[in-house]
């Protein structure tokens, strides 16, 4: 089970760190919190239970793991970043070149026409499963990249009706026409998930499963800490300890969470994380329609490279940050560090080490800096990075963010800034476009 050291929050002095009591004032207002998210109309701790949906992705997987030599993901946003964080998180990390069954997997989260260009040298376009994945069945970019590979596909003469898998909503939007139209298979988003909620269901596991995830393992992790969630005991509630933490720090200046991962693999957690923080949180208007303009700012940080960079702004810049580090105690087999030369006295610190016990204790060092510094801080710590404990991570931070909401009283479940751009965005296109036929 993963835990999480709030200790050096009690340590750091002054109205910068928290109080018990504090802390306390806070977790009574849990019961209500959970209520009043019961009421919404959210999914994401349910579809974790959904074992036909399981089933039929492993099925689709295992029917096709040995047909193709690449699987392209298409996706933006929430779309996306679920996936590549497990793709990050659970296989190796220099996969191109690690010998691992399966087809290779790229996750094309952008339009930039380099990407576009550049996966073709890649990929075998006769070989290559698309999987498309948009909830609203209508975010341009991803319409965009769909119908390009479509037409490669077909310009190559491969299959597309074989060759392209759509994950959206199960009745609405254009890709959903189309597929039915077109015959290709779908899964669905299911309706009551939102894109950065959505990781737990078809959007992630599609992938995953190809990645060769145990996607089983992945939602057992997440029912474990849902459990957790669903608690009306703050002392069991990790997700609502975490929530409030932010949520007083925040009234304290702290508007700035930096998620700081001691492992490699993790650093796609933080950037998933940051969408999830932003796109939930960040509110121009309260429920009651009150302008707010209400947010924290997300901060990704990776533990150690980030400490020869941005670590000395956390220690001693504005102290408006929650430094929220996430280690993982086991790395795995011990990979010693040769002993310097007897003679060198001064290295005398790098004898009889690990790797391992270097990553821990640099992070222990900027730990104990921090709280010197007065600077706010906790831990989250996992055992291993494997799929239980990643699927406890997704469900702990969806939680709290989902808490988060309520305690700032606004709908962690909309994004009308990110409707709003896409709309514009279709706007300039087709003004362009009339602008043209006029020329
Ligand atoms: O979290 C969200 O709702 C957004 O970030 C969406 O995931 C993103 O805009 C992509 O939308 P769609 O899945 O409809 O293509």
């Amino acid at each position: 089970m993963l835990q999480i050291d709030f200790s050096n929050l009690f340590k750091v002095s002054g109205d910068h760190g928290l109080a018990e009591k504090e802390l306390d004032r806070v977790f009574i207002r849990l019961p209500a919190c959970l209520e009043q998210f019961k009421n919404r109309a959210q999914d994401f701790f349910r579809v974790i239970d959904d074992t036909a949906a399981v089933a039929e992705i492993k099925q689709f997987v295992r029917e096709r793991r040995e047909r193709y030599r690449d699987v392209v993901v298409l996706g933006i946003g929430g779309s996306a970043l679920g996936a590549s964080c497990l793709q990050q998180s659970l296989t190796p990390l220099y996969g191109h070149k690690a010998r691992r069954p399966g087809p290779g997997l790229y996750i094309l989260d952008n339009i930039d026409p380099v990407m576009m260009r550049e996966i073709l040298d890649v990929i075998n376009l006769k070989r290559t499963l698309f999987i498309v994945v948009t909830k609203s069945g209508g975010t341009p970019e991803t319409l965009a990249q769909y119908f390009y590979f479509q037409a490669l596909v077909a310009k190559a003469g491969g299959r597309v009706g074989q060759q392209f898998v759509v994950v959206t909503d199960p009745q609405e939007g254009f890709l959903r026409r189309a597929a039915e139209r077109d015959g290709i298979p779908t899964f669905p988003v299911p309706p009551r998930v939102g894109g950065r909620f959505s990781v737990l269901t078809a959007v992630g596991l599609l992938p995953g499963a190809f990645m060769g995830v145990n996607i089983d393992k992945l939602l057992r992790g997440a029912r474990v800490m849902r459990d957790r969630f669903l608690s009306p005991d703050p002392r069991i509630n990790d997700s609502f300890r975490l929530a409030a933490v932010q949520h007083l720090l925040a009234q304290k200046g702290k508007s700035i969470n930096v998620l700081m991962p001691y492992a490699q693999k993790l650093i796609r957690f933080a950037d998933w994380y940051r969408q999830l923080l932003s796109e939930s949180i960040g509110k121009a208007v309260d429920e009651r329609g009150e302008t707010v303009h209400a947010g924290l700012t997300p901060v990704s940080a990776l533990g150690v490279t980030d400490q020869h960079s941005q670590s000395q702004l956390y220690n001693e810049g504005p102290n408006d940050k929650l430094i929220m580090f996430l280690n993982v105690k086991n790395l795995g087999p011990r990979v010693n560090i040769p002993s310097p030369p007897s003679g060198e006295s001064t290295l005398a610190f790098l004898r009889r080490t690990s790797f391992n016990e270097l990553m821990d204790v640099e992070c222990q060092g900027t730990q104990r800096s921090y709280t010197e510094n007065d600077r706010p801080n906790l831990a989250i710590t996992v055992d291993r990075l494997d799929e239980d404990h990643l699927g406890q991570l997704f469900i702990l931070f969806q939680g709290a963010t989902a808490f988060l909401g309520e305690l700032t009283g606004v709908d962690a479940f909309n994004q009308p800034g990110v409707e709003r751009a896409k709309q514009v965005t279709k706007e300039i296109l087709l003004a362009r476009q009339g602008a043209k036929k006029r020329t």
